[in-house]
């Protein structure tokens, strides 16, 4: 589709780990920034990293009034099955800079109690209709049936949903959320 910097970012429906989203507009609400991020798939090591950071950072967006949404090219259900890993990837990786256990999800851990969900939705997209509006498909890196894979997308969206930044690079390489 080739998005511009400028461009009024597409509405859209998707399904996700935090159920239907009717418009993503609405999703993203009054006043708030989005980033919609991408991954080519599930249990795959580097995207299973990449959400963990951003999992681990989400507080710091949230207090930037910035809404997290990752898309995976693949079904709610096996979204659902990863998200435990990217959760327990979190709590061995998270550290304050002075070195202390930090909570990850919005001080769960501090009370003793585990969380389990992932703190923003994974939209499913295992047709790659989202990954095709959004022109993310890497003509160049293929899956094991020879279908395109999804690059790995960043676009930060500003309260008037027009497009402030994108990213896209190739599966292979892997992305820092500092
Ligand atoms: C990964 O996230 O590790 C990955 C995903 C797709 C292709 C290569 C690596």
């Amino acid at each position: 589709m080739g998005l511009k910097l400028g461009d009024k970012f597409p509405d859209f429906k998707a399904n996700t780990t935090e159920g239907e989203i009717e418009s993503f507009y609405e999703w993203i609400g009054e006043g708030n920034w989005a980033i919609l991020f991408s991954h080519p798939a599930d249990f795959t090591p580097v995207c299973t990293t990449e959400l963990a950071r951003a999992a681990i950072l989400h507080g710091q967006f949230e207090q930037r009034k910035t809404k997290l949404i990752a898309l995976s090219c693949d079904s709610v259900e096996a979204h659902e099955k990863w998200s435990p890993d990217i959760v327990a990837y979190c709590y061995r990786h998270s550290k304050t800079p002075e070195g202390a256990k930090w909570c990850p999800m919005d001080g769960d851990c501090h009370k003793g109690k585990e969380a389990e969900e992932m703190p923003f939705p994974i939209i499913a997209d295992e047709k790659r209709e989202l990954a095709t509006l959004l022109g993310m498909l890497d003509p160049d890196e293929k899956d094991s049936e020879g279908i395109p894979l999804a690059a790995r997308a960043v676009f930060i969206i500003d309260p008037s949903r027009r497009l402030k930044l994108s990213f896209l690079y190739p599966a292979t390489t892997g992305r820092n959320f500092e």
